[in-house]
């Protein structure tokens, strides 16, 4: 009996009193024992996305290219397996604390990955900025605030902040010639901001907005608002819709014949990923977006082939800014070796990533965590996006309101 293990109450005395008389060389040689063994556990990315309702292309398209991503680098992160927890946002705010505590309190993600929706990634950023060790990476909400006065040192974005594409696109309406527009979005966050940067960059350079129509979101009943854009033959029409609702509006803008003779622009979201869907009514709808499907880069030569092979379609900004996701992930693991338990290790190493492969074409973080990046001019013809250029070169959000306190 004198090798076998101790039992019960004298087990429990034979740890503490060897704990006690090795002391702390005892407490050392157990840590990197805790260590490997929680580097073979998988690291956990919470997931919070819309599967269903007017965004759940974007959510698909985003979830898709960053298990892709993953994948493609071997499925692991910084050498240890990838564990997903997928929840459906169901675009909806009042939920998003519930969905949120549910993913970092009781799940206990290392990383939570979402949303698509500006007025959600406010209430996540309220719960998760500044506490805590989860980090939270936003694929798509373009909420001005999360990068704004929100922004906390472990709050990253790897898509845009709605001021970015909607400024140059009200620049390039006003460079255009056109002199009046009125301006038509979903009254949430997202369109607010992004109409407010619109009619900004129009009216400084020498346009007038002489309308803004806010429609309740994700409401697509258009019709009566079209007749008054038509009654009021503004020369050009700025638009934020996005996935089902963006299909509908730029149909019915065509269906009541103001195609011809007002012009449509929008952030690039109008028209992306849903182009082929909306067919002849999307000709010629000119667009700005941080993305062009057909960038002749490497980089997304190769994605558009590998995200096609993978789910028999072509990606979109939101499979790109997925994607991306994926990267920042692969970096930060990778620099702290799997231990994703290091959090100022984490934070510090995806600050300073920079995407020298991305579809979209260099960019690389801000100090706000918004990446500075170029935005491209983008027309549709014969149902793709054309890119007619870069009409500003690595833009960088003004973060208003953030103080970063690392
Ligand atoms: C947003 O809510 O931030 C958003 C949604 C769809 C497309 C772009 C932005």
């Amino acid at each position: 009996m004198s090798h076998s293990e101790p039992t019960g109450t004298s087990r429990r005395r034979f740890i503490t009193t060897a704990a006690a008389t090795a002391g702390l060389a005892a407490t050392t040689s157990m840590v990197p024992l805790r260590l490997a063994r929680a580097m073979k556990a998988p690291i956990k990315i919470g997931i919070l996305l819309p599967y269903s309702g007017t965004y759940a292309m974007l959510g698909n398209s985003i979830t898709d290219a960053m298990k892709l991503r993953i994948e493609q680098a071997g499925g692991m992160l910084g050498g240890r397996p990838v564990e997903y927890v997928a929840i459906d946002s169901e675009m909806s705010v009042p939920k998003a604390p519930q969905n949120t505590n549910k993913l970092v309190n009781k799940d206990k993600v290392d990383f939570l990955v979402g949303p698509v929706h500006s007025g959600i990634a406010q209430a996540m950023a309220k719960i998760v900025g500044g506490k805590g060790s989860t980090i939270m990476v936003v694929p798509n909400a373009g909420s001005n605030l999360v990068t704004g006065p929100l922004c906390a040192p472990n709050v990253f974005r790897t898509s845009f902040s709605n001021w970015q594409p909607s400024y140059l696109g009200g620049k390039v309406m006003a460079d255009e010639g056109h002199k009046t527009c009125v301006t038509m979005t979903w009254k949430y966050a997202a369109g607010l901001q992004m109409m407010a940067a619109g009619k900004d960059a129009f009216e400084a350079n020498g346009g007038k907005v002489i309308k803004s129509i806010e429609v309740p979101f994700p409401d697509v009943e258009f019709q009566a608002h079209i007749s008054e854009i038509a009654a009021l033959k503004p020369d050009a029409v700025y638009a934020f819709f996005s996935g089902g609702g963006a299909i509908k509006f730029v149909k019915d803008f065509a269906a009541a014949g103001l195609k011809d003779s007002i012009a449509l622009y929008g952030p690039g979201f109008l028209t992306e990923g849903v182009s082929g869907a909306q067919g002849d009514a999307a000709e010629g709808v000119k667009t700005t977006l941080h993305y062009s499907t057909d960038l002749d880069n490497p980089a997304n030569m190769a994605f558009k082939a590998a995200y096609q092979k993978a789910y028999g379609k072509p990606p979109n900004v939101f499979a790109v800014q997925g994607y991306d996701t994926g990267s920042l992930l692969l970096q930060a693991a990778a620099a702290v070796g799997g231990d994703v338990g290091a959090t100022n290790d984490v934070i510090d190493a995806m600050s300073s990533a920079t995407f020298a492969d991305s579809p979209r074409g260099f960019w690389k973080m801000s100090k706000a965590h918004n990446p500075i990046q170029d935005i491209y001019l983008r027309e549709v013809r014969g149902g793709e996006h054309h890119n007619l250029g870069v009409v500003s070169k690595a833009l960088e959000d003004p973060a208003t309101g953030c103080r970063m306190t690392s």
